[in-house]
């Protein structure tokens, strides 16, 4: 008679690749059973020269990058293709070009192994980048809020369970992370700036210059007006004073970091007050930011609220979140064919 020991070790594990190809890094990671057992990114430095993203440069990097990438995880995470149980790739949204390389890719390479094809919602996988299993990071339990910062999103949702989303409120213009990006440009620092305003603001006073919020209802989101603002202003005070950016610059990216901090938090409080519901989970690049992070951190402590912050590696793009929405789409079934096809815009 088997033992239940046995069982366990007969026990297939599963192992998921991830791919994502979205924007502008090129990632691949293998989960085995929830776990990394490897999480690589290729960062495209072509477009810093730019001050942004250029899809057509960056469909070009993730051709050149995807094959070795790929290769580097298989072999790091010490499997053979073949032990592969199926590949999670990024569907949209994002850089058409860019998704269509890592989607024929993961075609080609579920059909050649023949096994699954998921297909995985970017953002869904910032979303549920909480569920990788790692021994430092808690779970949310069921239902939470998440609060997805990235440079093309800004979102609040109440997720109720791992395929069950709903948006409470996002922006009617520019991503947070945009707002970060277009205020360091203007200031005359280089792409991406929101992490040089995070890293100025940190001997900044936050209180030094003070912007308008935006006058946006309930839920949503709205930052092209304090770009605006902060333009006008830097051009009123450059006038008088040419050098007043570089003699400010630690006020200023702590003003501005303060300000769009506090445009999230004011809007999260407004969810857990319609909702409830007290348990906040961020997603996406913008979560790396250290305002947004001391700030929930104080409302955890005042508020009572349980946060749930990611690890800095799975902030930013990362295939461990694809592979992790794969391997749970893996459990349930949910597989695509050859016919799914990429798309720019998707909504949640
Ligand atoms: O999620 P992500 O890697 O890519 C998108 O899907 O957009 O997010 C990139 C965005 C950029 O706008 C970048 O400036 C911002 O995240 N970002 C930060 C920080 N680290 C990354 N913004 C503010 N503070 C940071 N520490
Ligand atoms: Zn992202």
């Amino acid at each position: 008679m088997p033992q239940a020991s046995d069982h366990q070790k007969n026990k297939k594990s599963i192992y998921i690749l991830g791919i994502e190809s979205s924007c502008d890094d090129t990632a691949a990671a293998v989960l085995k059973d929830g776990k990394i057992i490897s999480n690589m990114v290729a960062n495209q430095a072509i477009h810093e020269q730019y001050g942004g993203v250029v899809p057509e440069l960056a469909s070009r990097a993730h051709q050149q990058n995807i094959v070795p990438v790929v290769d580097l995880a298989i072999k790091k995470a010490g499997i053979k293709k073949t032990d592969l149980s199926g590949i999670a790739f990024t569907e949209g949204p994002g850089l058409l070009g860019s998704l269509l390389v890592g989607a024929s890719f993961a075609k080609s390479l579920s059909l050649s192994l023949n096994i699954p094809l998921i297909p995985v919602h970017h953002m869904k996988a910032h979303i549920l980048s909480h569920f990788i299993q790692d021994d430092q990071m808690q779970v949310p339990a069921f239902p939470f809020l998440a609060l997805t910062i990235s440079g093309g999103h800004t979102q609040i949702v109440k997720v109720s369970s791992y395929f069950d989303f709903e948006v409470l409120g996002e922006t009617l213009d520019d991503a947070v992370g945009e707002a970060f990006d277009k205020s360091a440009k203007i200031m005359g620092l280089p792409y991406p700036g929101g992490p040089l305003i995070d890293k100025y603001a940190q001997t900044g006073n936050p209180k030094a210059f003070k912007f308008p919020k935006p006058k946006v209802k309930g839920m949503n989101f709205s930052f092209s007006g304090l770009k605006t603002s902060i333009l006008y202003f830097l051009q009123k005070q450059t006038k008088e004073n040419p050098d007043f950016i570089k003699n400010n610059l630690e006020d200023l990216s702590a003003s501005i970091q303060y300000t769009i901090v506090n445009i999230l938090m004011d809007k999260l409080k407004i969810a857990v007050a319609e909702t409830g519901i007290n348990r906040i989970a961020i997603g996406g690049g913008v979560s790396a930011n250290s305002g947004i992070r001391n700030a929930l951190l104080q409302a955890e402590k005042k508020l009572k609220w349980q946060v749930f912050i990611p690890k800095f590696e799975f902030t930013t793009d990362n295939a461990a979140m694809i592979a992790i929405v794969g391997y749970l789409k893996y459990k349930e079934k949910m597989f695509g064919n050859l016919n799914t096809i990429p798309k720019a815009r998707m909504a949640l």
